[in-house]
């Protein structure tokens, strides 16, 4: 292997940069060359492609986003765009593609991988959705991030003595709810995993009523339904008003915290350390803060399983 190519690829998460960085630094000690894609897939069909060097991930370590730029590809998902991208590849004489992304972006890579190229995958999302991963890069940041916002909106409703709906991302993944809302205190954590009456919450936020406790906070995954759907149904059932807070993009930018920036270096050099053992189409992940690396299509395969323990220990500690 001569020439390594990183991109990233879907939604940005907090420790893209460090991941970055790894991978820049390690190809770089091994005397490779590495070139950097920007603007995801969309940018390598573009060729929108610049070679790397050890200062050019200097003074990114601590910085969110992704110096990189990242998008969402509709072409890549044609086999015009994956043939396309496998030329434009070649062209540059890139032997070995690392992909930081989602399982979206695994996908346009397993493709590309079904060629000469070598490819890699890096779980790179705040949903953390990927079932072979125990975390993805830029999970523990959007967690401490929601949890900040959850103390601040806390305070307002302790002292209005409101019942407050926060809105968190995770499309299909209610993990950033989960580990946000028990850290957080929430009194009903409402994710696409788990089914729920609105009756209970409702209970809950009567009888908290009943026992002084005025101020109820509900955390809702963006999967599950509208937090503005719920407000109503809420008011319906109690004829208490709610408030609602929708943190969106908030929640997907940020200085990475310590844990994503060890994650990310970690995976960064390992990419690159089982390219030049030879291998490809591996995703990297941890597991019981082990990192591991395993096929990319088992990765997709695996389905996410929901954490149930956590989940009833919130309930428990909510009532
Ligand atoms: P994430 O990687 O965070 O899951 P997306 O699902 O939006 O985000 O996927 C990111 C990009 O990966 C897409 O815009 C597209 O370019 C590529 N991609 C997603 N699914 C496929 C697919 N089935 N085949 C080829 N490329 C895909
Ligand atoms: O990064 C993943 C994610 O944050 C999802 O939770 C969310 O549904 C999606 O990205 C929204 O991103 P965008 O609005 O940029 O498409």
């Amino acid at each position: 292997m001569r020439t390594i190519g990183v991109l990233t690829s879907g939604g940005d998460a907090p420790g893209m940069n460090a991941a970055i960085r790894a991978i820049v630094r390690t190809a770089k000690y091994h005397n490779l060359k590495v070139v950097g894609i920007e603007r995801g897939y969309t940018g390598l069909l573009n060729g929108e492609i610049k070679e790397m060097h050890i200062a050019s991930v200097g003074d990114i370590i601590h910085r969110g986003g992704t110096i990189l730029k990242t998008s969402r590809c509709e072409a890549l998902k044609t086999d015009a765009g994956i043939n396309e991208a496998i030329h434009i590849l070649e062209n540059y004489e890139i032997e070995g593609l690392i992909v930081i992304g989602g399982d979206g972006s695994f996908q346009g890579a397993h493709k590309l991988g079904r060629t000469h190229i070598k490819i890699m995958g890096i779980p790179g999302t705040i949903d953390n959705d990927l079932a072979y991963t125990d975390y993805t890069i830029g999970f523990d940041t959007a967690v401490n991030t929601v949890l900040d916002a959850i103390s601040k909106i806390r305070d307002t409703s302790m002292s209005h003595e409101k019942v407050t709906i926060i809105e968190v991302m995770g499309r299909c993944c209610g993990d950033i709810a989960l580990y946000a809302g028990l850290a957080g205190g929430a009194e009903s954590i409402l994710v696409p995993e788990e089914k729920y009456e609105v009756q209970q919450i409702c209970e809950k936020i009567l009888q908290g009523k009943k026992r002084g406790k005025a101020h109820n906070i509900i955390m809702l995954a963006e999967g599950r339904e509208s937090a503005v759907e719920l407000q109503k149904e809420i008011f319906i059932n109690t004829g208490i008003e709610s408030r609602v807070t929708v943190l969106g993009y908030l929640q997907r930018g940020g200085i990475p915290t310590a844990v994503d920036r060890i994650l990310a270096s970690r995976m960064g050099a390992k990419a690159v350390s089982l390219f030049i053992e030879g291998k490809s189409n591996r995703a990297i992940g941890i597991k019981d803060n082990q990192l591991i690396d395993i096929d990319i299509v088992e990765a997709l395969s695996k389905r996410k399983i929901f954490d149930q323990e956590m989940y009833k220990l919130s309930q428990t500690l909510s009532i």
